[in-house]
């Protein structure tokens, strides 16, 4: 993986000093970064995304060496999990620190953190110290970055610095595990699976509690592309496709394997069967796909395993991205726990 010159940190690091976005990779996608501690530059986040206000952060550190300014009444299960899998795709949600800004928090009293591993994001943040507040670098509801040109094409010039760190090595966001009161519950999905989870903290509730305000991140108009998706079977696809092709309509197919016959207006990926390739590709995929001109992105069903979850669930969201999500509420949401 690529490392960024020491030229390079100084002037990421003297942006985010000053108040200025840095977009950076991490292993996951390319997050679009600010000093959480600096509410003007936490606030350009939302501006430069679309973002509706209100929408938690997730704030991104070296390590754990400062996770008490950022966290406190740190439960056993949430050391247990920082010690096995961070640096790395994990996010914590944890109750936050007196000082950390409502703007970061959504005004609740918890705060997501994460270590990201990428040697380019360990970079910023150990040359920077304090903590980056960073979303996914791109614009509201659609999908995320998996390369520095991809931030370009979606933010253009609203972000001065991107830093360039080549291909993210997993493809989806991180894990995130809510373990505020001691109970892990697993919000979003990513490469770290259930196994691997429960392996460590024992057992593992899925989705947001019914008395919780909704994630953000969970909400329906998430992670999606422009040409409106649909989840079919293997045995299907070519039918499908050639259904459209005889209306004289391109098609796009996402299959994770090569057609069985020659058809005139599709553009076909085989993504494969790897999950973990699956996952790396996705988003240069659906953003290929999205640029082909055709009515319908037409997605071959996943195999049912759990090494699948997080690709499924991105997929998922991608269909009923159409849904529109209303404002996040801010004063009924205030002081209660995911
Ligand atoms: O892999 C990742 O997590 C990437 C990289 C850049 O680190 N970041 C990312 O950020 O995916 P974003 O903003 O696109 O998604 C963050 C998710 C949102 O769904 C948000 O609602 C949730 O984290 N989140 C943040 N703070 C939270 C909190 N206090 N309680 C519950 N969910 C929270
Ligand atoms: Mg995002």
């Amino acid at each position: 993986m690529v490392r960024a010159t020491q030229r390079e940190i100084q002037a990421a690091v003297e942006a985010l000093r000053a108040g200025d976005l840095v977009a950076f990779p991490t292993e996951t996608v390319y997050g679009l970064g600010a000093n959480a501690s600096n509410p003007v530059a936490v606030r350009k986040i939302f501006a430069v995304k679309g973002r509706p206000a209100g929408h938690p952060l997730i704030v991104h550190l070296d390590s754990i060496r400062y996770l008490h300014r950022w966290a406190r009444d740190v439960p056993a299960v949430a050391e247990k999990l920082a010690a096995r899998f961070w640096p790395g795709p994990m996010t914590l949600v944890l109750h936050k620190a007196p000082n950390v800004l409502d703007v970061v928090t959504g005004g609740q009293q918890t705060v997501a953190i994460r270590v990201p591993s990428h040697p380019m994001a360990q970079q910023l943040l150990t040359a920077f110290g304090g903590g980056i507040a960073a979303p996914s670098a791109n614009r509201y509801g659609h999908v995320s970055p998996t390369r520095a040109e991809h931030v370009r094409d979606e933010l253009g010039d609203a972000v001065k610095i991107v830093l360039d760190g080549g291909e993210c090595q997993i493809g989806v966001e991180s894990t995130i595990l809510a373990c505020a009161d001691g109970h892990v519950r697993l919000l979003r999905p990513g490469s770290i699976t259930l196994s691997q989870i429960r392996a460590v903290a024992g057992d593992v509730m899925i989705g947001p509690d019914a008395g919780a305000p909704r994630v953000p991140g969970s909400s329906t108009s998430h992670y999606a592309p422009v040409t409106p998706l649909e989840i079919v079977q293997g045995d299907a696809l070519e039918a499908l496709a050639g259904g459209f092709n005889d209306r004289g309509e391109r098609v796009a197919v996402l299959a994770l394997r090569l057609p069985l016959k020659t058809l005139k207006l599709a553009t076909w990926i085989n993504a494969g069967r790897r999950p973990q390739q699956y996952a790396h590709d996705l988003y240069a995929h659906l953003r290929t796909l999205d640029k082909a001109g055709c009515v319908k992105i037409l997605v071959q069903e996943l195999p049912d395993d759990e090494r699948w979850d997080a690709v499924r669930d991105r997929l998922q969201k991608a269909i009923t991205r159409t849904v529109l999500e209303a404002p996040f509420d801010l004063a009924s949401s205030a002081g209660v726990l995911p």
